[in-house]
């Protein structure tokens, strides 16, 4: 067999070396970090995925060593493949943040601002992408487009209204479970995930449709509305099933399994299983086992990205050293105004900067007592 050939790409001013037929997104994920675009709709695990979004946008300066012109637009990451000695710029362009702020401004215009009371809050891609790439505000001035919502079985609930028409649950639906029943309907402003008579969705593995979905549209009944995910402690659990990889992450409070998922790699994507296995998971492991005595509780899940998720579960947390009562001759940042000597509201006698924490009334009554004791 031919020796595979390699291309070299710089991406950002980084070189690496790829297989030839990689697509510019998959150089930039191993160089990884911000260099890598984000993918709304890209999905590694389903084929024909990406080139939906139009989020993975980048430019490429240079076309390959042989011919050398730049690509006169922006082109999907995900759908354009590498050329030898090509040159890509993805965070090192003007022209790509710009353009990225407005796919973000696109979809949000369809999108409803309802992440306070959405499931997906917190590991949902588009408040990541609207978070890093957005801009601050918004020019539409219409109604947003709205649907009704709809159960698809006595698992899953559809919210069209926050769908971004990214066909990764259409895809994970026909490769997955070969009995697909939903798929988007009519066009333009119309189209919408639909199920053509309410059929409901109820394959084996159809529960996998909510892990592909980048937003809160596909999310699981069994914990919607029951907890804000970042209170939620994940879990890597494994179990012997006969139908999956078995290899799952509980989301934990006390000793309540609240939701099972998919392990996901740090592209949010599922990871593989270690026993050989692709990482989709049944819904009998998803939906029904949620006790722990369910479980082998493998420890907790390390949360690589930076996310809400990783809330106070850092183990080891460094904090940047406090310069300021070196400085300030050893004064503690709260000792440096003494509110007496501006207002004479408060009881002289009480050091509120010597309170830890907010004031209370008790911290008042002992000085109240104490007064009485000295008008005796
Ligand atoms: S429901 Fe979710 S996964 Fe399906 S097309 Fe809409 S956004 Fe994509
Ligand atoms: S991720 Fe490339 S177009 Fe959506």
């Amino acid at each position: 067999m031919a020796d595979q050939q390699n291309f070299k790409v710089t991406i950002d001013n980084i070189t690496i070396e790829v297989p030839a037929g990689t697509t510019i997104l998959n150089a930039a994920r191993q160089i990884g970090g911000d260099v890598a675009p984000p993918a709304m709709c890209y999905y590694t695990k389903l084929q024909n995925s990406g080139g939906k979004c139009r989020t993975c946008l980048v430019e490429v300066s240079k076309g390959s060593e042989k011919d050398p012109r730049p690509m006169p637009k922006l082109v999907a990451s995900c759908r354009t493949t590498v050329m030898d000695g090509m040159e890509v710029k993805n965070i090192t362009s003007a022209k790509v943040t710009e353009a990225r702020a407005g796919v973000d401004e696109m979809l949000l215009i369809n999108h409803p601002l309802d992440c306070p009371i959405c499931d997906q809050a917190g590991e949902c891609d588009l408040q990541d992408l609207s978070f890093n790439h957005g801009k601050g505000g918004t020019r539409y001035e219409f109604d947003r487009r709205t649907f009704h919502k709809h159960s698809l079985g006595p698992n899953i609930q559809l919210h069209m209204t926050r769908c971004i028409l990214c066909y990764r649950c259409v895809f994970a639906a026909d490769q997955l479970t070969q009995t697909r029943q939903h798929g988007i309907l009519d066009r333009g402003d119309h189209s919408q995930i639909a199920t053509y008579i309410e059929k409901s969705l109820d394959n084996d593995f159809i529960g996998n449709v909510i892990d592909v979905c980048p937003v809160g549209a596909l999310t699981d009944r069994t914990f919607r509305f029951k907890n804000r995910v970042w209170f939620t402690k994940p879990v890597d659990a494994h179990r012997d099933c006969p139908k999956c990889c078995g290899e799952v992450r509980l989301w934990m409070r006390g000793d309540e399994v609240f939701r099972v998922t998919a392990r996901k790699d740090e592209w949010g994507e599922i990871a593989n299983a270690s026993n050989g296995k692709t990482g989709w998971i049944c819904n009998e492991c998803r939906f029904e086992k949620k006790n722990t005595s369910d479980w082998m509780i493998e420890g907790t899940t390390k949360v690589n990205r930076q996310s809400v998720i990783a809330q106070n579960k850092y183990v080891g947390l460094m904090k940047p050293p406090e310069f300021l009562e070196d400085v300030m001759n050893g004064a503690k940042p709260r000792h440096m105004l003494d509110i007496h000597k501006v207002s004479e509201v408060n009881e002289p006698e009480i050091r509120l900067d010597l309170i830890d924490g907010p004031a209370h009334s008790a911290d008042f009554e002992i000085a109240d007592e104490k007064r009485k004791e000295l008008e005796q």
